[in-house]
């Protein structure tokens, strides 16, 4: 008798354009494991409801995107130390007494794609563009991975320095305009997701700066586009969304996809 499959899925609002189904069903097939993956687009008022009768019914582990990360780490049972850390959970999976643990999977997913970018964290100087859920995700990982400093630089001060006082490292301050180009360049504010680029100097950015942008798209965001034209090797979020996935796999299944064939797949 073959088993049910483990049910899985996206919860967020809107996700009209969510691509995590045909990365979990390459995932699924490649490790021969039976998942299904639902979309789950339920607005405002249904969030807390829809996951817990999805958990309820059996379900296995659930993606959260926005605008739902920070309710996702209110609601669960308990919380993995970097999901404390980031303040917010886009992992949340079911434990072996039905209980529900939250997760943040964001940041090892960027530190994955930066290694793929070959560009390594230890010492480096980071301009953190944005100080929501996903530039706490981030600042987390790379200050487990070494980085040297980590200027955070966003449109509403207060949220900046909240976020500074949650990551509570010396190594985390304001962006101070003491100049000089930074190794690496973080757009984690939403801004492209309203084709927008946030404001910066031109000087934060030279030739050798990488310029990454969180949000993954078909063509360079706009601050993609400024930083290249600025002369900075740029990327989008793509490789960090399949790693990420990957990693919610392996946190559901304890099974950890090969990403490459995904990640390197035309968009
Ligand atoms: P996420 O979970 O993706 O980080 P969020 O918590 O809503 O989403 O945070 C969005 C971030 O993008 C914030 O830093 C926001 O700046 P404010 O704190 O000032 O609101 C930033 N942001 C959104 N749109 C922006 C824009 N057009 N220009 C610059 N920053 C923008």
């Amino acid at each position: 008798m073959s088993e049910a499959p483990a049910r899985c899925g996206v919860i967020g609002f809107p996700l009209a354009h969510t691509r995590s189904p045909e990365l979990h069903r390459a995932f699924a097939e490649q490790c021969g494991l039976a998942q299904g993956y639902s979309v789950l687009a339920v607005p405002d008022s249904d969030f807390e409801p829809a996951v817990r009768t999805f958990f309820a019914n059996g379900g296995c582990g659930l993606n959260v995107t926005l605008p739902y990360k920070q309710r996702a780490l209110e609601l669960a049972d308990s919380a993995s130390e970097r999901a404390v850390r980031a303040g917010a959970a886009n992992v949340l999976a079911r434990q072996a007494l039905g209980t529900v643990l939250a997760d943040n999977v964001d940041g090892v997913g960027f530190l994955r794609d930066l290694k793929r970018l070959q560009f390594d964290p230890r010492d480096s100087k980071v301009c953190m563009l944005g100080a929501g859920g996903a530039a706490a995700g981030v600042t987390g990982a790379l200050l487990e991975a070494g980085v040297g400093a980590v200027g955070v630089l966003n449109r509403s001060v207060g949220r900046a320095q909240s976020l500074i006082s949650r990551m509570d490292d010396r190594r985390v301050t304001e962006l101070s305009g003491e100049g000089g180009t930074f190794d690496l360049v973080i757009n984690a504010t939403s801004a492209s997701l309203a084709n927008e680029c946030p404001e910066f100097p031109d000087e934060l950015v030279g030739r050798a700066t990488l310029a990454y942008d969180l949000v993954y798209a078909r063509e360079p965001t706009p601050f993609m586009q400024r930083a290249a034209g600025l002369g900075a090797r740029v990327s989008d979020g793509w490789g960090m969304l399949v790693e990420q996935a990957a990693e919610s796999f392996f946190v559901w299944h304890g099974v950890r996809p090969d990403t490459d064939p995904l990640r390197l797949e035309t968009r």
